[in-house]
């Protein structure tokens, strides 16, 4: 039996894909590389020694869905395909809802066909909108700002309504907080297509030349320092969360949601400092505006997902770091050599 994958060949996806086959799991990608390079499946094999097979397509093209369904004994899937840029959702709200929620509609129309009823589905912590209170407990209250966000709290609620209505479906919802680091090989990571948004993508292109500095944007926020403290969390140790959610899906018929993060906030300053005594690299920066949309602070409560799971992050700040510089100095234009 295999794990199908979606968007199995993009940053979490592929980090996702290299835990699988190393637990030995029969791994199917299907990703349309609309922000993935092939390339990454490549090096995944060169990590793993093992291989795996990849469909290059969309989660809107049912006929290639039941195609791969057909003709493979698909136990589970984790859906990862999906547009993940909040200000970019904001300019394309149809692309965001479309490939968001009309993708994930498709794939759970034909896992049903397909008797298959084991999802795992890749959400955000941007469904919490502003945080009743600080660490974020899955039981909060959501509200999402952007289309992007909205985009996954739709799919949140609609898986709700499937296992409602059929509960065979047995689904796990993950609330990732901010994933950043890169496999210890140095052989895939994060590779924006464009400028990055991110503040470690945008770090490490200030430290290998390739960005002029960093904008710090707010200093006047009610932290400690006055810059924003977010949940930073190991790819690798999400990638592993997969495997922990996939692993209890097998054991019973529910529906449950978990945040993934490691529980403890760090500041922009922080950020900047740790990168700088790691890498050795100065990291040019100046203040500017808040970003428009951004929060003072967020980080996760994790204790639903060490208690039911099993699972808690177990990777440092120094490791993230290290691993993301690792992979930007080996790779300084990511896949596209
Ligand atoms: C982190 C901190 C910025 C860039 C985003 C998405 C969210 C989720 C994770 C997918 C903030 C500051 C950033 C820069 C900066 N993704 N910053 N200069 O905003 O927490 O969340 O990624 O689901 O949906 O919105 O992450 O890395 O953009 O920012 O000062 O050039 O760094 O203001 O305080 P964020 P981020």
């Amino acid at each position: 039996m295999a794990i199908l994958v979606t968007g199995g060949a993009g940053y979490i996806g592929s980090h996702t894909v290299v835990e699988l086959l190393n637990a030995n799991q029969q791994v199917i990608i299907v990703d349309n590389l609309s922000n993935a390079n092939v390339i990454a499946l490549s090096r995944i094999e060169k990590i793993t020694a093992k291989s795996c097979i990849f469909y290059q397509g969309s989660v809107l093209n049912k006929a290639l869905l039941h195609k791969i369904f057909t003709d493979h004994a698909i136990e589970a899937v984790i859906h990862l395909a999906g547009l993940k840029a909040e200000a970019d959702s904001v300019c394309k709200p149809l692309q965001y809802y479309e490939t968001n929620v009309t993708g994930t509609i498709i794939l759970c129309q034909v896992m049903a066909e397909h008797q298959v009823k084991k999802l795992v589905f890749s959400s955000s912590a941007t469904v919490y909108g502003v945080p009743d209170g600080l660490p974020i407990k899955e039981t909060d209250s959501t509200g999402a700002t952007t289309p992007y966000g909205q985009s996954k709290l739709m799919v949140e609620q609609l898986l709700a309504d499937l296992h409602t209505a059929d509960n065979q479906w047995d689904i796990t919802i993950l609330r990732y907080f901010n994933p950043v680091g890169a496999h210890p090989s140095g052989l895939i990571g994060e590779d924006p297509c464009d400028i990055p948004n991110n503040l470690m993508a945008y770090i490490c292109q200030v430290a290998v030349g390739k960005l002029k500095e960093l904008q710090v944007f707010g200093n006047d926020y009610l932290t400690p320092d006055g810059t924003g403290v977010r949940d930073y969390i190991h790819v690798v140790d999400l990638a592993q969360g997969h495997l922990k959610a996939l692993a209890k899906l097998s054991s019973n018929s529910a529906i449950a949601t978990y945040n993934l993060g490691t529980g403890r906030g760090y500041s922009v300053i922080e950020i900047i400092n740790t990168f700088e005594q790691i890498t050795g690299k100065a990291i040019p920066y100046r203040f500017s505006a808040r970003r428009d949309g951004d929060l003072a602070a967020y980080f996760a409560d994790v204790s639903h997902a060490k208690t039911a799971l099993d699972w808690h992050a177990e990777l440092s700040l120094e490791t993230m770091i290290e691993s993301s510089w690792h992979w930007q100095s080996k790779n300084p234009n990511g896949y596209r050599n």
